[in-house]
Formats: structure tokens, sequence, C-alpha cells
């Protein structure tokens, strides 16, 4: 087996996205235990609503992460004159775990609007208006939870084929949900709070690099837009019901696309 990144990824890719799903699981095993423990500090509520609320927006900004990483990742490999990983294809796999980073940033969302209603206002009607008009910085979190529930409902592969291209732009709406989810923390945030600066950089800079993706000349909305990449004719596969199967024609040169 190789030890190659790339070529793990490709080989054992069930492996791969099983470690990557359990990595992220862990802090909700860790909330969970330390709430079964009754060992969730002085201020429990503060520390469900406050862990379940970043890990929503980490795993949202890993998710938006992977096509940029895939990029950089092929770049890299050139710059090292590694045999392996040089085209985008070679790391397709970090696409097809996508869904399952977007889907975990809709867990942990989930996991913090019930936190809200159950223990900080009890699904008392009356109490969340208060907290409507009092709190306008629930608004925001409302709008990123609202983005993000068309985006888990059409996860699936029957939704994928049934909206087509307009999946795609469906999904456009992550970027949305990122936005809202950090004014959200940047507004409840006390002034001269920095703590939601580090994630509305990384943010903003996942937004700016697909804008001037867009932007550049030879732009491809395939490629560039995150599909997968198909391989070289000896190298495709039959696609598992995890791919997005996209037609296009053959690739460049290694050389020449690793560089785009
Ligand atoms: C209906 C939807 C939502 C409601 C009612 C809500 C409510 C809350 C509340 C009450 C807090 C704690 C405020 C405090 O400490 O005083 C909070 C914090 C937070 N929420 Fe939400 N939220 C919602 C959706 C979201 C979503 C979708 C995200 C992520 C995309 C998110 C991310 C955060 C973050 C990052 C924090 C701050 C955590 C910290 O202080 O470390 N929220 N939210």
């Amino acid at each position: 087996m190789s030890l190659h990144p790339a070529l793990l990824l490709k080989e054992r890719y069930r492996l791969c996205w099983w470690v990557v799903f359990a990595l992220l699981c862990v802090p909700a095993a860790t909330l969970g235990w330390a709430a079964w423990q009754e060992a969730l500090g002085p201020n429990p509520l503060e520390r469900l609503e406050r862990d379940t609320g970043r890990w929503a927006l980490i795993c949202l900004a890993l998710a938006l992460a992977i096509t940029p990483a895939r990029r950089a990742l092929s770049f890299l490999m050139v710059v090292l004159r590694s045999p392996d990983g040089k085209r985008l294809s070679d790391w397709n796999a970090l696409v097809r775990m996508r869904r399952m980073v977007g889907l975990v940033a809709f867990a942990y969302g989930a996991a913090h609007v019930l936190v809200y209603l159950e223990l900080d206002v009890g699904w008392d009607g009356a109490a969340l208006a208060d907290a409507f008009r009092e709190k306008p910085y629930i608004l925001a979190g409302l709008a990123a939870f609202a983005a993000l529930l068309p985006l888990a409902a059409t996860s699936t592969d029957f939704a994928m084929r049934k909206l087509g291209r307009y999946w795609k732009r469906l999904h456009r709406l992550t970027y949305f949900a990122a936005c809202a989810g950090c004014l959200h923390f940047v507004w409840l945030s006390k002034p001269g709070v920095l703590e939601p600066y580090p994630y509305v950089a990384l943010i903003l800079l996942l937004l700016a690099y697909r804008v001037i993706l867009r932007l550049r000349p030879g732009f491809h909305p395939g490629r560039d837009g995150g599909d997968e990449v198909p391989e070289r004719p000896s190298q495709v596969k039959r696609p598992e019901s995890e791919e997005l199967v996209t037609v296009r024609p053959p690739e460049p040169s290694p050389e020449k696309e690793s560089i785009a």
C-alpha cells in the first residue's frame, strides 16, 4: 500500500472517509461524554451552544476549503516533483468527501439549534419572539440555518440527478450560510472580543478565491468550480454511488493541467 496521500485517498477511499468522519465526530463525542459525566463546566448551556455553533462553522469552512485545497495540493506536488498527485483528478477523493463534511456541518448546526430551543427557550413561542426582538443576532443564525436546510435535503444522489445543473447553483448557498454564521458570531460577541475574526477571515478568503477564479480568463465551471475531474481513460473506474458523474472532454496533459 502506497503512503503517498493522493494514492492513499484513491486506493483506500472508504478507510479515509471513515477516518475523516470519525475525526469530525470527536468534538460531538467529547461534548456528549462531558454532558453524560455532568462535566460541562459552570455554564453547561453556554458550553453546548458555543461548541456546537463553532463546529458547525468550522465544518462549513472545511467543506468550502476542499476545492482550493485540491488545487493547492496538485500545485505543491508539481513543485515537490512528486511522481503522484500532480493532476487535479488525483485529488478527486477530496471532492467526494465534501458531501459528508457538509452534512456533518448541518448536524452540528441542527444540534446547536435544538440545544437553543430545548434548553434556552424551552420551545416557548413567546420567549422565542422576545429573543428575536431583543437579540437580533439570532436572526442571522436563523438565516444561516435556513440556508443549510435545503442543502442537507438535496444532498442525496436522487436530488442531484433531479436538480441537474440547478443542484450546483443551489449549493452555492453554502457560502451564504457561512457568511450568515460569521455575522451571527460577530454580532453576538461583545465589542473588542476578537474570537470570531479568524473564522471571518477564513470564510472571506475562501469567498475571494472563488470570485477571483470566476473572473479569471479561461475559467472552467466544472474543473474550477470544484467538480470531480475525469481521470485519463485508462484510469476511469465504474462510478460509485458517491460520485458525481461529469462528462467532459479529455483532460489536458498532466503538466499543463496541474499548474492551470
Ligand atoms: C435558528 C438558528 C440559530 C440560533 C437560534 C442560534 C443561537 C445561538 C445562541 C443563543 C448562541 C449563544 C450566544 C451567547 O453566547 O450569548 C449562539 C452562538 C453561536 N452560534 Fe448560533 N444560532 C443559530 C444558528 C447558528 C448556525 C447555523 C451557526 C453556524 C453556521 C451558528 C454559529 C454560532 C457560533 C459560531 C456561536 C458562537 C459560539 C461562541 O461563542 O464560541 N449558529 N447561537
